[in-house]
């Protein structure tokens, strides 16, 4: 198990490129694997997750190569994975899971999807209960948790209200929409990240997004395109921008990171709370927004996060507990709950993490309050398993007095191998 120390630092400069996105990169593999033709991923992300989603499909004898920078996927058609009998093995991935869990429910045999530890107690009700009404008939340990049990056939359309905002549960209604003869569609009361719906586009599905309903129809072939650069993850970027706003000092340029507006929030937290952020240059590349942007540092006062922006900022929010921490006034998160069923739960993590570097933070059922400026001794936090309870901390550490060491920190390479290497490129120690 691997400890690491994270010391003050003075400032964050320079250029940056993150690692691929990873809701996007497991997205395209999936996708790819059922179109007819190549999918070529370059800039994978480069995470464990990821690899799960590959083992996964590789299990369903799906022919895959992978080089250092480039995932092939030879995709043969939505009936064509191969009934092993092998178990499918999502590891940390709740993403990999739900979103197969939704593929498996088209195929014309049963599948045995599980995880890791943390995964098999994380709640699958909510992909269960919307695929039993497409008609496919799934177990689960006590009727929620992983392994699921899938007995997949022909489905029929359902149309859903999503009663959490969830792109995962989205997406995998989306996916067995596919194998549904007719229009399946979901409703969404909040927005979710859309990747899956601009994937789907690309691969021509025939859907339709308004007003927050999504329609697919499914029974059509998807053609896969080729080649796709995948942006930067935003989400592993977070942490440098965050740095870069509260260490003074700092000019940071962020490369090449994926601005879809569904993931944007932690952009607009900050400006909300007077921090600088510039969008140098800004393109869209197959239905994503992908740019440059700088981040300076400033001063910041504290924000109240509402229900809408939940969705779009959900897994920063361990990040705002520190950006609140060191703005002038209140920072308040509430409405979100579903931070309490992530990797680990992310709020008693974020709180115990926080107090036992001399930080006062108010935990609440579905959130948090803190109130800064305050200053952070340092000290020694946990992981919980938790890939971005690692980085979080990491931050924390920066801004520190006397260093945060972090246990079991190996568990970065859920999402980001090279997040350390990537930090002490750019910071300048205190
Ligand atoms: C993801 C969706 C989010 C997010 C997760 C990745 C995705 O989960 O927290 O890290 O790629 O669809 P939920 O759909 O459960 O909110």
């Amino acid at each position: 198990m691997a400890k690491t120390k994270v010391v003050p630092a003075r400032r964050i400069r320079g250029e940056y490129v993150p690692p691929g996105d990873k809701s996007i990169s497991h997205r395209l593999a999936i996708l790819g694997s059922l179109a007819h033709g190549v999918t070529r991923i370059h800039h994978y992300c480069p995470g464990e997750d990821f690899r799960s989603t590959l083992q996964c499909l590789k299990t369903l004898c799906v022919p895959i190569r992978v080089s250092r920078d480039t995932v092939e996927i030879y995709g043969q058609g939505l009936y064509t994975y191969r009934d092993t009998g092998d178990v499918l093995d999502a590891g940390n991935s709740g993403t990999t899971i739900r979103l197969l869990a939704g593929v498996m429910a088209g195929q014309p045999f049963t599948s045995c999807l599980t995880g890791d530890d943390s995964l098999r107690n994380r709640p699958m009700r909510r992909v269960i209960y919307p695929l039993s009404l497409m008609g496919a008939q799934v177990e689960a340990r006590k009727g929620n948790y992983p392994p699921l049990i899938i007995r997949g056939g022909p489905l029929r359309p359902i149309r859903y209200v999503l009663p959490v905002a969830s792109a995962q549960v989205k997406s995998a209604i989306l996916l067995a929409g596919l194998f549904a003869r007719g229009v399946t569609e979901v409703v969404e009361p909040v927005p979710s990240r859309n990747h899956t719906e601009h994937l789907l586009q690309a691969y021509g599905a025939r859907i339709d997004v308004a007003d927050g309903v999504i329609r697919v129809e499914g029974g059509h072939p998807l053609r896969a395109f080729g080649d796709y650069v995948v942006p930067g993850d935003i989400s592993s970027a977070a942490y440098f921008i965050v740095a870069a706003v509260l260490l003074p000092g700092s000019d940071l340029v962020v490369r090449n990171v994926n601005l879809n507006e569904t993931r944007t929030g932690i952009l607009d937290v900050i400006q909300r709370m007077g921090g600088r952020i510039e969008v140098l240059e800004r393109r869209r590349v197959r239905g994503e927004w992908v740019g440059d942007i700088r981040v300076r540092h400033s001063p910041l006062r504290g924000t109240r996060i509402g229900r809408d922006m939940i969705g779009r900022v959900i897994d920063e929010l361990p990040l705002v507990a520190l950006l609140g921490s060191q703005a002038e006034g209140v920072t308040v998160v509430r409405n979100a709950r579903e931070l309490r069923v992530k990797e680990t739960d992310r709020i008693a993590a974020i709180v115990q993490n926080c107090r036992a570097l001399g930080m006062a933070i108010e935990e609440k059922p579905d959130g948090f309050i803190v109130e800064g400026p305050q200053r952070i001794r340092g000290g020694t936090v946990q992981s919980f398993g938790d890939h971005r309870m690692v980085m979080t901390f990491s931050i924390a550490g920066l801004l520190s007095q006397e260093g945060v060491e972090i246990e079991n920190s190996e568990v970065v390479g859920i999402s980001y191998p090279s997040f350390f290497e990537d930090l002490h490129r750019l910071v300048e120690p205190a």
